[in-house]
């Protein structure tokens, strides 16, 4: 009978383990906030600060949405930018509409792309960008939007989800200046790999969700990318990315979000959920 008593510290931390996995570090949004400096930036855009919402994962159980929202109602951005996988299954797109009309003005002006997550099967994909436009969140799909920002106006380009076969560069660049500062949203970081030197100053993109579960002594896992490069979460400038991903001529630099939801075990371990702040300065 000695080992029940042996077994039962193993089993009492395994059992606290599950329950920080579950219930407390996906409630604990971290806020993060960075300037990203960068020379060539148009002076109309010094200042200006957009919040990187990505991976919201919504479902018709909340799991941690109302805590994302108590994060997102705590900053101001003059720009909230969604980088895919806003929802978790078909009811999400319902679940999603709702999240949205309780944070109202707090997450406004924003602009969307799409995850994987958008394009699995049952989701009906033109009901959940409705859905979106109906309140006023525009979505980028292969496309390129000229957004009102700070004193001036910012470029965008909008890509579909590379992770799932969708993303289309040259279809997505059609109408981009070359000569204008550009952002370009991504899902999936692998996305830049597509990118065959054309103009991205900065890209945000998320899916990876910076590893989810990061062991003790072991890291994370993995980060649900075809062509993994290590691109796991944070700040990469061009350097990084040529040593990492082998991109020469790629972007100036990348952000991935750790991303606010879950996906697959609804768990998390030393890797909180994010909430990233930044602003965009020429010094
Ligand atoms: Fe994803």
């Amino acid at each position: 009978m000695s080992w029940i008593f042996a077994a039962v510290p193993a089993i009492a931390l395994l059992v606290w383990a599950l329950l920080h996995m579950r219930k407390i570090e996906p409630e604990r949004v971290e806020i993060t906030q960075r300037n990203l400096v960068y020379e060539n930036l148009p002076p109309e855009l010094d200042g200006v600060t957009l919040c990187h919402v990505s991976d919201l994962h919504i479902t018709a159980d909340p799991r941690n949405s109302a805590a994302v929202a108590d994060a997102i109602r705590s900053v101001k951005a003059d720009l909230y930018v969604l980088t895919g996988d806003m929802i978790h299954g078909p009811r999400g797109i319902g679940a999603l509409a709702k999240w949205l009309d309780q944070l109202g003005d707090s997450l406004a002006p924003a602009i969307a792309i799409l995850g994987n997550a958008e394009h699995k099967a049952r989701i009906n994909t033109p009901a959940l960008i409705r859905e979106l436009e109906a309140r006023s969140i525009r979505v980028l799909v292969n496309e390129t939007a000229v957004v009102p920002l700070g004193r001036g106006e910012l470029q965008v380009v909008g890509l579909d989800d590379p992770h799932s076969g969708h993303s289309r560069p040259a279809l997505a660049f059609a109408d981009a200046d070359p000569e204008k500062w550009t952002l370009v949203l991504v899902h999936s970081p692998e996305g830049i790999l597509d990118l065959d030197g054309r103009r991205a100053d900065l890209v945000l993109a998320g899916h990876t969700h910076g590893g989810q579960i990061l062991l003790p002594g072991i890291g994370w896992l993995s980060d649900n990318t075809h062509n993994s490069v290590g691109l796991i979460s944070g700040w990469y400038d061009r350097h990084d990315l040529a040593v990492k991903a082998g991109t020469h001529h790629g972007p100036k630099g990348l952000y991935v979000s750790r991303g606010l939801g879950t996906s697959g075990w609804p768990l998390r371990l030393r890797c909180r959920p994010e909430l990233a702040l930044l602003t965009l300065c020429r010094e």
